[in-house]
Parts: structure tokens; C-alpha cells; sequence
């Protein structure tokens, strides 16, 4: 059976996909599964995904992103958008879905929504404390992808701005955090052929003291 670590050796941050693959709708659904799965903080999953498979928006993505083909070359972009200031209305709705779940009263939630707003409320930058959020779901997806050979390529280098313009996303209040081409790599990717560079491994677990 293969490891884990064969998987996470297999991947790399594919920098050109094969055009003429896609992936299938079973796929796509695993991976939107991965990141609706993944563990946030509080569990409030102050993010949300968009998946654009559309040449025209995934041309424009690239347009945004200084150019890189991955966007517009890979079968589906997956793109993670905080939410920028989480607020009393995430939270009722957060209750009321546990107490729903749950089959619990509303009301014994109160204390939890109570200290979770609180710690909204002395967040000083929530926007940056939803993005965080999002990566979490970005390693649980690069993980997933690895261990079904389907390849990625995370993608901060791009524009946010233009992002929210090309998929409305301010008038949501959400904000572009992260795009994750996903596809199958090109057999002539240069990339895939390159050594692995990463810390020795007693250079990376030290000593606690
Ligand atoms: C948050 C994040 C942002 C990244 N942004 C880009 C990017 O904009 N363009 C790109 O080609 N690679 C990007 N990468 C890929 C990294 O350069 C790559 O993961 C790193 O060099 C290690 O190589 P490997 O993933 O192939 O092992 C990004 C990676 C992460 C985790």
C-alpha cells in the first residue's frame, strides 16, 4: 500500500497543467468535501469556496494573477474568500445550525456565542484571522489531491482586488485569499522533474531548548 509520505513526495506546486485533461465531477465534489470538513477555529468556517471551471472567469483569474498559465490551464480553480469582519449575524446562524444538528435549545448555546463573539470583538484584524482559517483548508486539500494523484498548485500571487471585481465578492462582504488551481500536471512540466528542497529533518523538529 502506498504511504502517505510517498504521496506528499509525489506532489509539487505544478506550474503547468495539461489542458486537455478535467477533472470529474465525483472529484471535484471529494475535494469542495475536503475543505467544507476541515477544522477552523470555534468551527466557524469563516471562509467560503468558489469553484470556477469556466474558460472566460478562469482567463480572467489569470489575468489577475501576473499571468501564471495554472489558472487558466488547470481544469477547475478553486478559490478561497474570508469573510472579512465575521460578525453577531455568523454567529446566531452558527447557533442555530448546532442547535438544529444537535437537537439541543438554543438557549444553551448562549454562553459559547457569547465568548465567541467576545473574541470577535477583541480580534484586532478578523480579516486576517478568517484568512488563516482558509489555509487550514488549503493543506487538507493539497493532502487529499496528493493521495488521489489529482495535482495543485496554491496561488497567493495575485491581485485580491480585481479577484473580488471578477467574482463580486465584496458586495458579499468576502474578500479572496487563496486560489488552488487543480488538474492533472503536463507531461512536459519541468517542475515535476526537480528535487524536493526542504529543511533536514533535525534542522526542522529542534530541540525545546
Ligand atoms: C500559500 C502559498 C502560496 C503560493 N503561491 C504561489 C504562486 O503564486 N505561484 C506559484 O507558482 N507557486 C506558489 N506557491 C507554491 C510554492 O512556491 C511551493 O509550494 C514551494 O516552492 C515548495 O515547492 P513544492 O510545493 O513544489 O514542494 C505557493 C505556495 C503556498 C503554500
Amino acid at each position: 500500500m502506498q504511504s502517505i509520505i510517498d504521496d506528499l513526495n509525489w506532489r509539487y506546486a505544478v506550474k503547468k497543467f495539461d489542458t486537455k485533461r478535467t477533472l470529474n465531477p465525483k472529484d471535484v465534489d471529494v475535494l469542495a468535501e475536503t475543505m467544507r470538513l476541515t477544522a477552523t477555529s470555534y468551527g466557524l468556517m469563516p471562509f467560503r469556496l468558489i469553484i470556477v471551471d469556466d474558460h472566460e472567469t478562469k482567463n480572467q483569474l489569470r489575468d489577475a494573477s501576473w499571468g501564471q498559465s495554472q489558472l487558466s490551464d488547470a481544469s477547475h480553480v478553486f478559490v478561497l474568500c474570508s469573510i472579512v469582519q465575521p460578525s453577531r449575524a455568523e454567529v446566531d446562524n452558527y447557533m442555530q445550525l448546532i442547535s438544529k444538528e444537535r437537537e439541543i435549545p438554543r438557549e444553551n448555546l448562549n454562553a459559547f456565542a457569547d465568548n465567541l463573539m467576545k473574541k470577535l470583538e477583541n480580534s484586532p484584524n478578523l480579516s486576517d484571522w478568517s484568512a488563516r482559517q482558509a489555509y487550514i483548508a488549503l493543506g487538507a486539500l493539497l493532502t487529499v489531491c496528493a493521495s488521489r494523484r489529482i495535482d495543485a498548485c496554491p496561488i497567493e500571487g495575485f491581485d485580491p482586488q480585481q479577484y473580488d471585481q471578477i467574482l463580486n465578492l465584496a458586495e458579499r462582504g468576502l474578500h479572496a485569499v487563496l486560489a488552488i488551481p487543480v488538474g492533472y500536471r503536463a507531461k512536459d512540466d519541468k517542475y515535476q522533474f526537480v528535487k524536493k528542497v526542504r529543511l533536514a529533518k533535525e534542522d526542522f523538529v529542534i530541540s525545546k531548548s
